[in-house]
């Protein structure tokens, strides 16, 4: 397992991270936002993908998104987000709680991005906290028309204003 070839997903398969670990931990208690930097390979994504195995939260791939069609739409992002309506239906029902996620299930188009991220704060706020964790974020410069400011826009907003959501960037480039 260890000389596995992609990232790792489970705590106990990770070689000598464990001060790393904790500090992200740490990080997500204290502060809205983490960075988690390092050069390719170092082993961001198997720390973050543990992470999210013990953690309420959910992995956006941005690499993956950007490659469909070398750019990211903000439909994307929606339908991504969306697609983790039963994994986050699971966490819900975990923590036994009820809640009626309608903007993770409506069409794209009848959905923006600030209700979504509305609604995941709902359920951060059942579960003591829910993370949307973005791996390779360098990527989503690619988002919309202004090289990503729409995106930081509502991370911003999401910072100041949705306290129950935690948001964790990795990158390993110039430009995130
Ligand atoms: N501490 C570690 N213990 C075990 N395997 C590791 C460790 N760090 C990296 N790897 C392995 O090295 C490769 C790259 O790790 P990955 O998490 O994808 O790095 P990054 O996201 O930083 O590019 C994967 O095969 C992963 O399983
Ligand atoms: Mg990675």
């Amino acid at each position: 397992m260890l000389f596995d070839l992609r990232p790792k997903q489970r705590r106990e398969d990770i070689f000598d991270r464990e001060r790393e670990f904790k500090e992200l931990e740490k990080s997500v208690e204290t502060y809205p936002l983490s960075l988690l930097l390092g050069i390719r390979r170092v082993g961001k994504s198997s720390i973050l993908r543990a992470y999210l195995n013990e953690n309420p939260g959910i992995l956006i791939d941005c690499r993956e998104l950007y490659a469909e069609s070398g750019h990211i739409t903000k439909e994307d992002l929606i339908r991504e987000l969306q697609s983790k309506g039963s994994l986050l239906q699971r966490i819900i029902s975990r923590f036994k709680v009820s809640l009626n996620l309608k903007f993770l299930r409506v069409e794209p188009r009848d959905a923006s991005l600030r209700d979504i991220f509305r609604e995941l704060n709902e359920i951060g706020e059942k579960t003591g906290g829910l993370v949307i964790a973005f791996d390779e974020a360098q990527y989503l410069r690619f988002y919309g028309s202004r090289g990503g400011k729409e995106l930081l826009a509502l991370l911003a907003h999401a910072y100041d204003s949705l306290p129950n959501l935690r948001i964790i960037l990795t990158g390993s480039e110039v430009g995130l």
